[in-house]
């Protein structure tokens, strides 16, 4: 049930952008499922996101590889060339930070999803030219 669950949140968010209050609602009467168990399940999984997020989705890697290669400075780095907080988006709406558990390129530290594509060995350098390259 919990795959299920899960695979109908992320069609939510695939078609929304993220997964809303009234769309849990919905799924609540459609499953008959109470909309807090719902709700417990969207917000535990760090991929699913009950907020609307920025145009570009930064998910820095914030696991034991990842952190002790760096993650934790290129953090500091983003927050500030962002301005915003782990979990914020920006006022222009372009960016969402959020930091991530491992997402399995351990070897290439540190590592992030940009709107799901994988990012590697990087620097503050690579994020600058990252960042400069989103519209
Ligand atoms: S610890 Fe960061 S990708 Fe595995």
């Amino acid at each position: 049930m919990k795959n299920i669950l899960i695979n109908r949140l992320r069609e939510i968010q695939n078609k929304e952008g993220y997964v809303s209050e009234e769309s849990l609602k919905k799924l609540s009467l459609e499953l008959k499922i109470p909309i807090s168990q719902l709700y417990g399940v969207a917000t535990f999984y760090s991929m699913i996101y009950t907020k609307k997020q920025g145009k570009y989705v930064i998910e820095l890697c914030a696991s034991p590889s990842c952190f002790l290669n760096g993650s934790w400075n290129l953090e500091d780095y983003l927050k500030k060339e962002l301005k915003i907080d782990i979990g914020e988006t920006t006022k222009n709406k372009k960016f969402s930070l959020k930091k991530t558990s491992c997402i399995g390129c351990c070897d290439k530290p540190p590592a992030m999803l940009l709107n799901g594509k994988v990012y590697t060995s990087l620097t503050e350098k690579k994020l600058k030219d990252i960042l400069k390259k989103c519209k």
